[in-house]
């Protein structure tokens, strides 16, 4: 059966902006029953340009409402990359009668006549669920009297010290700051010189605990990585495990060698984790930018560029002597996801038949799979087209080859193969694939090994197939759930998009 796509690519469960371009998740907080998420939003066309913070909230981080434009340039400059935290204890003395909502963001400011570029760190702070914001009247409140690149302000509660922390970018390296208020800032440490990856300049960084099963917890520092256009994989994200004693991060001895990276597709930059979730939730939540700087500003949808990932709930995992992060779709997305098949011990033919009358946009496909055996899934399928997220058994390989996936000369880089190795599989391999028109997110192994990529389908599609060179049952479980019931994604004025 036949499905007329449209050339819509917008997904119904990731959130995309209601028209223009969007980049960074910025801002993301949780407060009073709200998931707030701001992101870099340039309000008047589709490509980058003057930034401003763009505002949508979610009860369940699927559907999300998109508001009005939260902070907008003004005479310190654009409003780059930031955080945002929840004041309980009015140590800025915005908040004399209930506890409310401070950003930490970066002012940037380009000096016309000679280019000269600033940037510096600044304050706003809203008392009413970040419906309404002033910019702080002392603004800026930090510098750095040489760094050029000195962006993206992650701020967190420090218990043990009653202080705030603040991570930032430096360029090749990230600086660690404290403060009793978030207005005076004292230098702490600075972190990265011989670690990790430099093929970018460092972007967005986070820092924050992670329970771990023996009890206590690891420390884990993500660090975004520019663009460099001699790097096939663009913009990406790497990711250090340690501990941190309030001042110093101390990085885990592998932490020290080759980079470790969060993602082994090419759309998810510039992630960030959540503050203040309750902490009987206490889920450490975290959502991307799903693009690439590569070719963010020539991706071919219509009215408005930008995506998010699918939230995500971060774990760590110890594996071979050293801790690794572990990934997997937010548990609500269980809510909303309807079956519509469900097979085992099955063929590759036999599930191909099955799939060929489903005629699904936006859905979820979870797999167990016989690891003998090359097998892939064909998605978003057209005539002569589709993405494959496949196993290679010979290299012990899951991949996403997104080389035939529809529009892809956009940028020479776009198409192409993207894989991750998984070894030491002791079973078949689990696969959840979230598909949602434009995107294909694996989570391979219960998250061990994630690749997020986009995909632009170029016209009529056919759903989804499996491919694979044994007649054997290749596939030990398959389940396919709808993931478009029940979600809408409402827009600034409350109607469905
Ligand atoms: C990362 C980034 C940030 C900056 C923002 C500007 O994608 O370059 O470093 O704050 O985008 O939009």
């Amino acid at each position: 059966m036949t499905t007329m796509h449209t050339q819509n690519y917008r997904g119904t469960y990731h959130f995309s902006p209601r028209e223009n371009w969007m980049n960074d998740p910025n801002g993301m907080v949780y407060f009073q029953g709200e998931y707030h998420l701001f992101f870099q939003y340039h309000p008047f066309g589709m490509t980058w340009g003057p930034m401003h913070w763009g505002h949508a909230v979610s009860k369940d981080l699927l559907t999300w409402e998109e508001l009005p434009v939260a902070l907008e340039p003004d005479e310190h400059g654009t409003i780059f990359s930031g955080s945002a935290v929840v004041d309980w204890n009015n140590t800025t003395g915005f908040f004399e009668e209930e506890p409310g909502l401070v950003a930490i963001f970066t002012h940037h400011k380009e000096l016309p006549d000679t280019g000269k570029v600033t940037q510096y760190q600044s304050l706003a702070f809203s008392k009413d669920k970040g419906r309404t914001w002033m910019k702080y009247e002392g603004n800026p409140v930090l510098r750095h009297e040489s760094y050029v690149d000195f962006r993206d302000p992650k701020v967190f509660w420090h218990e043990p010290f009653s202080q705030w922390v603040m991570i930032i970018a430096c360029g090749q390296t990230v600086c660690l700051y404290r403060s009793p208020n978030l207005k005076e800032w004292t230098f702490a440490s600075e972190f990265g010189q011989g670690m990790g990856s430099h093929d970018g300049v460092w972007e967005c960084p986070d820092l924050f605990p992670l329970p771990t099963k023996a009890g206590g917890s690891k420390w884990v520092m993500i660090v975004s990585i520019g663009d460099n256009p001699e790097c096939v994989e663009g913009s990406r994200i790497q990711y250090f495990t340690g501990e941190f004693d309030g001042e110093r991060f101390v990085p885990d001895a592998r932490s020290k060698g080759e980079a470790r990276w969060l993602d082994y597709g090419r759309d998810n930059y510039a992630g960030v984790t959540w503050s203040d979730i309750p902490d009987e939730d206490g889920r450490r939540l975290f959502i991307g930018w799903m693009s690439n700087w590569k070719y963010a500003n020539l991706t071919p949808t219509e009215g408005y560029r930008g995506a998010m990932t699918a939230p995500r709930e971060l774990q760590l995992e110890q594996w071979n002597g050293e801790w690794r992060l572990i990934q997997q779709p937010v548990r609500e997305i269980t809510k909303v996801q309807k079956e519509v098949l469900s097979l085992s011990q099955t063929t590759a033919s036999e599930a191909s038949a099955k799939l060929s009358s489903l005629q699904l946009e936006s859905y979820e496909i979870h797999a167990r799979i016989y690891t003998a055996h090359d097998i892939g899934f064909r998605l978003q399928t057209g005539s002569d087209e589709g993405a494959i997220v496949g196993w290679n058994r010979t290299e012990a390989k899951v991949y996403v080859d997104r080389s035939r996936s529809g529009i892809t000369n956009f940028h020479p880089d776009f198409p192409g193969v993207h894989s991750a190795s998984l070894t030491g599989l002791t079973g078949p391999l689990e696969l959840r694939i979230l598909v949602d028109r434009s995107s294909v997110e694996v989570f391979a192994d219960e998250g061990r090994v994630v690749i997020t990529d986009l995909i632009y389908p170029s016209g009529v599609t056919t759903g989804v197939s499996v491919i694979a060179e044994s007649e054997q049952p290749v596939i030990e479980s398959l389940a396919v759930y709808d993931l478009s019931a029940g979600i809408q994604t409402v827009s600034m004025t409350g109607k469905e998009k």
